[in-house]
């Protein structure tokens, strides 16, 4: 579902091609520069961008504190999610009694006295699948009014079968994208339960824009992928270059992503201006119904049964 109501003021319409905060002064990412970082966040607020997804882990909590600084005077206007689980000095706490600690410190980072989404950061299992009092002091925190809505963010087809069967999650995180698409089997559930999804790592990382290919080299995050995986990416790359009949296909990647109505936002990580415009193109690029199914064949035969490491 396209719509923030349950959290958000439901006159407040979102935008389906949100802002993905990891790369913001990022050395993860590459060149840092904050001051650089505080105005492309607050030139995305100025084109209409109001979904922001950070957390205090991204960049030591520099994420946090340059959407803050940029914020101003439209906090009101915006919605800014965040998590739990992994902190900014780069240790993880899963103990139920820091959420509201680590909640605090967000708050204070970004210089709001509430949250519109709080998420659990790739929660272990045990907490995923309900076995822990996570979920009931989310509640409790939804109910105190320090968050609006809370949901975890997850990786798998099957992390997301385990949250569907609870009733009380707002918004789920999910990676999912052309080269990740085992989740969409459950989608027609997400909506029943009238789950905000948001579709995370869009763009496979850089690799669905069709910039790179099997001998690129990579620094950063990104250094974790062996030789072997850069070269199956690279191929799958061109045949999905071969699909689509064109070089550049950033936007069809994310069209595809909107394309599914259980789909309620993209988070595309977004380190330019340029790179901001592009994304934001793709809400006036309808895909296809064609292309939609060329690109789930794809999936099937190419990937599937051999799904590729994040
Ligand atoms: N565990 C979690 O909760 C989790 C994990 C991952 C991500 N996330 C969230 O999801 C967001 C998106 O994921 P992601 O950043 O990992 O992957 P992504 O959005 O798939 O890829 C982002 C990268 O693609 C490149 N790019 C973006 N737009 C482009 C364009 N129009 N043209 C050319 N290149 C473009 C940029 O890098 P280059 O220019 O360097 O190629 C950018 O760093 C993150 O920012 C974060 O908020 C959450």
């Amino acid at each position: 579902m396209n719509t923030l109501s349950k959290f958000h003021k439901p006159s407040v319409a979102l935008t389906r091609v949100g802002f993905g905060a990891w790369q913001l002064a990022n050395p993860l990412w590459g060149e840092v520069d904050e001051a650089e970082a505080v105005r492309l966040v607050r030139s995305a607020i100025d084109k209409g961008v109001n979904f922001f997804d950070t957390a205090p882990g991204y960049a030591g909590g520099a994420s946090e504190r340059i959407i803050g600084k940029a914020i101003g005077s439209d906090r009101g206007s915006i919605a800014i999610s965040t998590k739990f689980g992994h902190n900014p000095d780069g240790t993880s706490d899963w103990h139920v009694t820091a959420i509201e600690p680590s909640l605090r410190g967000s708050m204070e980072r970004l210089g709001t006295d509430y949250l519109d989404v709080l998420l659990l950061h790739n929660p272990p299992t045990e907490i995923l699948a309900g076995h822990t009092n996570h979920f009931e002091e989310l509640a409790h925190l939804k109910k105190t009014g320090l968050i609006r809505a809370y949901g975890v963010s997850i990786d798998t087809k099957e992390e997301l079968a385990t949250i569907l069967k609870r009733d009380d999650v707002d918004v789920v995180e999910l990676l999912f994208n052309v080269f990740f698409q085992a989740p969409r089997d459950l989608f027609e559930e997400v909506k029943a339960k009238h789950i905000f999804l948001v579709c995370k790592v869009p763009l496979d990382s850089g690799w669905l824009t069709g910039k790179y290919d099997g001998q690129s080299v990579f620094t950063g995050i990104r250094s974790r992928w062996s030789r072997a995986d850069v070269e199956r990416r690279g191929a799958l790359v061109r045949e999905l270059k071969t699909i689509l009949g064109k070089e550049d296909t950033s936007l069809d990647a994310l069209a595809f992503l909107l394309s599914y109505d259980a789909v309620s936002c993209v988070i595309p990580g977004i380190k330019t201006n340029r790179q901001m415009n592009d994304n934001l193109a793709s809400l006036h690029h309808p895909l296809s119904i064609d292309t939609r199914k060329k690109l789930e064949a794809f999936y099937d035969r190419a990937i599937k049964n051999d799904p590729l490491p994040w």
